[in-house]
């Protein structure tokens, strides 16, 4: 082995999924984040918790929430994951400067994502404050699938300078052959 760098190692971890965290304040006001810094906790009951910067906008909104919705939002939605990660809800509304559209959750209050792959809805079970960052964690209470979307996405090494050719499909990985 060598010793390198925190960064050069941590730059190993790459691909990593993304998802959409979808919160709201209650009031009517939605919003959606990209992670990547998601992950399942529990089998039973299903849990999945999601790492959230303290300066997003989504951190103000999961604090003052007890529900949320994770995504895992569709190839044909790139460009709109790469509007909603390099603006903030505290400035724009995400849904109107895209082509996101909402549906009806069936329990919590936050909104699913039309065409996503997956949507998973989530009932705030606890938080956890890492460094710069707060793991709130979410039991799934109700989950739905797409029956045409099937795609999920993926960032590959170095997507903050590739922009939206940052995030790949599985199948365009395997034919770009790891050289994103
Ligand atoms: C692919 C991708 C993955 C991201 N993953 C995370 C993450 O896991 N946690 C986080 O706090 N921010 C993450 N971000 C950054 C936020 O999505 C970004 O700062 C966003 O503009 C915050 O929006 P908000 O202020 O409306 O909440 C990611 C961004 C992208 C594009």
């Amino acid at each position: 082995m060598r010793e390198t760098s925190i960064e050069e190692a941590v730059g190993r971890k790459y691909p990593e999924w993304v998802t959409l965290v979808v919160s709201g304040d209650g009031a009517g006001q939605v919003n959606a984040m990209p992670a990547g810094w998601v992950t399942f906790t529990s089998i039973d009951p299903v849990m999945l918790a999601v790492s959230v910067g303290h300066e997003r906008y989504t951190y103000q909104l999961m604090e003052n929430s007890a529900e949320f919705v994770v995504t895992f939002p569709s190839s044909e939605q790139k460009k709109d994951v790469y509007y909603c990660g390099n603006n903030s809800g505290a400035d724009v509304d995400k849904f109107s400067k895209t082509s996101l559209r909402t549906e009806e959750p069936s329990v919590v209050s936050v909104p699913l994502i039309k065409e996503s792959v997956v949507c998973f809805e989530c009932e705030k079970r606890g938080e956890l404050v890492t460094g710069d960052h707060t793991i709130f964690s979410g039991e799934i209470v109700a989950a739905h699938v797409s029956e045409e979307k099937m795609e999920k996405i993926y960032t590959v090494k170095g997507w903050h300078e590739k922009g939206q050719a940052g995030f790949q499909t599985v199948e365009e990985m395997v034919r770009d052959g790891g050289s994103n």
